[in-house]
């Protein structure tokens, strides 16, 4: 398996902070191929020297103490260019063919957008035009960086664009959450435990609620995020994909399109609300300091926070309402799965009603599962007290649990689509995003507020008690 990884965006934050280090950790556990080079784009005018210099100076010392750095750094190599500039390209393409006939790479070529999405098009149209696309047997791919569009519209014209020049099979489309151990845990959760599986429905579970919270604030990204809000930037791909997994079928194998083919039915199923109910199911709001951010209008009314109320109308689900929420400036850093079943009212022990079993997927902080269950309390005779029992994963692989982008990266270089968007799942986790925003186009005054640092809005617990439920902030029970 020979490659080039060729990076649009290369000197930007995310691969100096994510996706060098996931090709750091690839290399010293021996998951690149032999030859596989890496041609980082940048505006910059840095020469080669200078380029890895700089790095050094932002890559952590535990990487570039270490040997594998200078073995890494022998696969890269800069490339100055401006990639709006559509005369540039035939000196990339001279320059491709040079890493090709050195490292006999054969054109297998991997374009890795990691530029804002208006880039895309233009780029894969430059990339045609200057025959930079060879068709050999698997390649090009291209790896595409959320957001994929801002809307429907979008999304699909920029889908056309993909499409006509790159296979379905090696579009990679990037939603960084798939590939967090704990998400691809929830399937084995699910079909490997004859404790879950089979009571994995409305006859068991009462309400599931997804939660990622954050306690960051939106730091220097005030342009991008006042385009986007809370709600395409998290919502519409990562909290959407969560649910998917939670809420699938069994899949018919484990292929990548076996799985994927059970998640887009799950958000096809999302129930879609008319325009005059979707208050009743969706909050947004805003943390109080926000207006106050770089780069943020002084009126703006972005949400960095986002609630709603989802049912999925099919009969594993009906009438189960999953909770979801994201939101910036939170009390506590959080991304969760909790699974409420419903109490026993067998009249043996009325006292459980009030005790329900919990099931809860940690994602992150702290990776594991935890689960709430009832037993007699030792030395009473007849006292029921919850008792859990918590497993930390990242507590046994410590360190090691593989940043998201170490296993996405090695999944693209080996052809494995599993945990990255097909675009029918990417188009109706739009439509269904679609309807929300333009209800709050026209409703501006929908917006709230919440002090920083906190929970979020009374909304939001207001949106709870109307549906006969409350957030479970387990660090508060715990
Ligand atoms: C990104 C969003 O996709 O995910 C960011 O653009 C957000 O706004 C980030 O902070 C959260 O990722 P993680 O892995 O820290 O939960």
């Amino acid at each position: 398996m020979r490659n080039t990884f060729v990076i649009f965006g290369g000197t930007g934050d995310l691969t100096n902070r994510k996706l060098l280090p996931a090709f750091f950790h690839l290399l010293e556990e021996e998951k690149l191929p032999q030859e596989m080079e890496i041609v980082i784009i940048g505006r910059r005018p840095y020469s080669q020297e200078q380029y890895l210099a700089q790095l050094e100076t932002i890559l952590s010392p535990k990487i570039i103490q270490n040997s594998i750095w200078k073995k890494l750094q022998s696969h890269l190599y800069y490339y100055q260019m401006n990639y709006e500039n559509k005369e540039e390209y035939p000196s990339l393409e001279q320059f491709l063919s040079s890493v090709d006939e050195k490292h006999h790479t054969n054109h297998q070529r991997i374009y890795y957008l990691a530029v804002a999405p208006e880039y895309f098009a233009p780029i894969v149209d430059y990339l045609e035009e200057n025959k930079l696309l060879h068709p050999v047997q698997g390649y090009p791919k291209v790896v595409i960086e959320k957001p994929f569009g801002k809307d429907l519209n979008s999304a699909s014209y920029l889908n056309g664009k993909i499409v006509s020049r790159f296979k379905e099979e090696n579009t990679y489309r990037i939603d960084h959450y798939l590939g967090k151990e704990m998400l691809q845990n929830i399937m084995v959760i699910r079909f490997a435990n004859a404790l879950f599986e089979p009571i994995w429905n409305k006859d068991f579970i009462e309400q599931i609620q997804i939660s990622s919270l954050e306690t960051i604030g939106i730091e220097t990204r005030g342009d991008y995020y006042e385009k986007s809000g809370a709600t395409r930037d998290m919502a519409q791909s990562h909290l959407l994909q969560l649910l998917s997994l939670v809420a699938m079928e069994k899949p018919a194998s484990l292929s990548s399109d076996a799985i994927r083919d059970e998640k887009v039915k799950v958000l096809n199923r999302l129930k879609r609300y008319p325009e005059e109910e979707i208050h009743h199911h969706i909050v947004r709001a805003q943390y109080q300091s926000y207006r106050q951010e770089p780069k943020v209008y002084s009126e703006s009314s972005t949400e960095t926070y986002f609630a709603l109320h989802a049912t999925i109308d099919n009969p594993r689900w009906s009438g189960v309402p999953f909770f979801i929420r994201t939101g910036k400036k939170a009390a506590k850093k959080e991304t969760e799965i909790i699974i409420q079943f419903k109490a026993i009212k067998n009249g043996l022990y009325p006292e459980v009603v009030n005790l329900p079993n919990f099931l809860v997927i940690k994602i992150q902080p702290s990776e594991g599962i935890f689960f709430q269950f009832n037993a007699k309390k030792p030395g009473t005779q007849s006292l029921i007290v919850p008792v859990q029992m918590d497993f930390c994963q990242n507590c046994q692989t410590g360190i090691n649990s593989p940043e998201a982008y170490e296993r996405l990266l090695f999944d693209v270089i080996r052809g494995d689509a599993t945990l990255f968007a097909r675009w029918d799942e990417v188009k109706s986790s739009w439509e269904f995003i679609d309807s929300i925003m333009t209800h709050w186009a026209n409703h501006p005054e929908t917006l709230s507020f919440y002090p920083d640092n906190t929970w979020g809005p009374i909304a939001s617990d207001e949106l709870m008690r109307q549906w006969g439920y409350q957030w479970i902030n387990l660090g508060e029970k715990e």
